[in-house]
């Protein structure tokens, strides 16, 4: 008998990606809706803004953008090492397992149950929780390397393989606590080193989680759907190792201006701005994949996707360094400005790929031709102005902040109290909560078409026709 590939798995991350995209999604409408209209919270505890901003961001990076990850990481590393997923039973444990970190989360999140750190926001048993099964993942992925037939370790699974690495490092450090009881600990570390240790943790999450996993999407995907080789393995290469040796230093950008020895924060700032050429060499390789094939991205919106988002992954790693040089931060910091960068990088690179990626492997999965690619187009269409309306009015949001709180009168008062700052707010809040309704929409969409797609005849099947009355 044939040896088949573990599609199983594959197929159940990316129906959870979908089905985690809409609900993380929905979440950031209505806390972007809390905040343009604070009483949408209805004073109910577990609605509140502080409460569901968590589960948000919870929801869109670790289930949304985690299932993503798994699924194509686990396609790939097969396809490419022309061997069956290593463990059967140990890559399911890794679907069930995730889904119940992501199941726990949302049920402790909206009752207030945290450790307040950003994005390690889980309590110590998910946190272990989170550890066996991110290992069960490394010995899954790293085995299936091992056993693979073809010499060569193509660059995608480099990029995976550093991305599940990382992560378990960071997340087992930054996870030391002392327990006090079941729903409660203390962090193992004190004062500037905890702030320290965790943003260590959140900008390699930045930097490997939600770049070096989707790194290994762009390397395989978009070569792909483009049929065509990548533009250049040797630049793939020098992209990988200068992207991982760099990442790990930038951390400190997040605590400028604070406790954190100046030195450190030069430093991070320093790293920041070198971490542009490696980015924007990964950024220049996935798009000139495209070179000599331009006029495909007319006809193709599953492309475009993909290479609308190495070119928002272009654009949020030229602001990221330029956020990082400390006049620039001293201005932005706080302020809606960061909020509009995250989610440059967020929708724009990291939901863009991982959509298009699923219009791609979705189908094959399911042995089924795309239902409709004119949805496609719509989709496209209607999350790129979504997007828009996200970044544009955050970035006119932030900079008023900025001002605003800076703004001071001759005789050394200041000009603005905080909340005619948040006054000035409201419209740009509104605009942002239609952006985000938008992007949502799109997403809708997309579940309708992939959900036709799963339903439709196999290509060849001949539907039989309905009884004539
Ligand atoms: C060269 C690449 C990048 C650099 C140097 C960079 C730099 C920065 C800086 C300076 C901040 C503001 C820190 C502050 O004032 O608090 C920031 C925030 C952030 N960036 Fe980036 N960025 C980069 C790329 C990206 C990408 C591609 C994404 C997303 C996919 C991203 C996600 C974030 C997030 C989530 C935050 C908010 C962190 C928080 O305060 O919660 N960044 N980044
Ligand atoms: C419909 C789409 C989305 C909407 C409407 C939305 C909305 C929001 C809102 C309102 C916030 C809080 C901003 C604040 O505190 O001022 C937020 C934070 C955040 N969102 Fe989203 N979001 C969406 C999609 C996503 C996606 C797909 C990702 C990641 C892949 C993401 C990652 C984040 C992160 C990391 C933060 C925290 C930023 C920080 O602390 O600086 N969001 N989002």
């Amino acid at each position: 008998m044939h040896e088949t590939y573990n599609d199983t798995v594959v197929r159940q991350f990316a129906v959870m990606t979908i089905v985690w995209g809409i609900v993380g999604m929905l979440v950031g409408v209505v806390i972007a809706a809390q905040l343009a209209w604070p009483a949408l919270n209805f004073d109910i505890p577990w609605l509140t803004y502080g409460r569901l901003r968590p589960l948000h961001t919870n929801a869109v990076i670790f289930a949304f953008g985690g299932s993503a990850l798994f699924a194509t990481s686990y396609h790939v590393v097969q396809r490419t090492c022309h061997v069956r997923l290593f463990c059967r039973r140990l890559a399911a444990f890794t679907f069930w397992g995730w889904q119940a970190v992501i199941v726990l989360a949302a049920v402790t999140l909206p009752l207030g149950i945290t450790q307040g750190k950003e994005y390690a926001e889980l309590e110590w048993p998910i946190d272990i929780l989170i550890a066996v099964v991110w290992v069960a993942y490394a010995v899954v992925f790293i085995g299936t390397i091992a056993r693979r037939r073809v010499r060569h370790i193509y660059v995608a699974n480099w990029f995976f393989a550093a991305f599940i690495l990382a992560v378990a490092m960071l997340h087992i450090v930054n996870s030391a606590v002392i327990p006090v009881s079941l729903w409660k600990s203390y962090s193992l570390y004190a004062g500037v080193q905890d702030a320290m240790v965790q943003w260590w943790y959140g900008h390699n999450a930045v930097g490997f989680f939600l770049t070096a996993g989707f790194l290994g999407i762009m390397y395989y995907f978009v070569p792909k759907q483009a049929n065509r080789p990548i533009y250049s393995y040797r630049l793939s290469i020098v992209h990988f190792w200068s992207l991982v040796f760099t990442y790990m230093w930038a951390g400190p950008h997040h605590l400028h201006y604070t406790a954190l020895p100046d030195w450190a924060q030069s430093l991070g700032m320093v790293m920041s701005l070198i971490l542009l050429a490696p980015s924007w060499g990964g950024m220049i390789n996935g798009i000139m994949t495209l070179s000599g094939a331009w006029e495909k991205l007319r006809t193709d919106p599953v492309l475009r996707f993909l290479i609308v988002s190495v070119s928002f992954y272009g654009m949020s790693t030229f602001e990221g360094p330029m956020m990082s040089i400390k006049t620039v931060n001293a201005l932005s910091h706080y302020t809606d400005w960061t909020i509009g960068h995250v989610h440059s990088g967020a929708l724009g690179w990291v939901a863009f790929v991982s959509i298009g990626a699923m219009y791609y492997l979705i189908p094959k999965l399911f042995e089924r031709e795309l239902h409709s690619l004119r949805l496609v187009e719509t989709h496209f269409w209607v999350s790129t102005v979504g997007i828009v309306l996200y970044i544009t009015s955050m970035w006119v949001a932030g900079i008023m902040q900025g001002l605003m709180w800076r703004a001071v009168n001759d005789d050394g008062t200041l000009t603005y109290s905080f909340v005619e700052s948040v006054e000035a707010m409201h419209p740009f809040y509104v605009i942002r909560a239609l952006g985000g309704v938008l992007f949502f929409a799109g997403m809708v969409v997309m579940a309708w078409n992939l959900w036709k797609t799963v339903r439709g005849a196999r290509p060849g099947e001949a539907p039989i026709p309905a009884p004539a009355h």
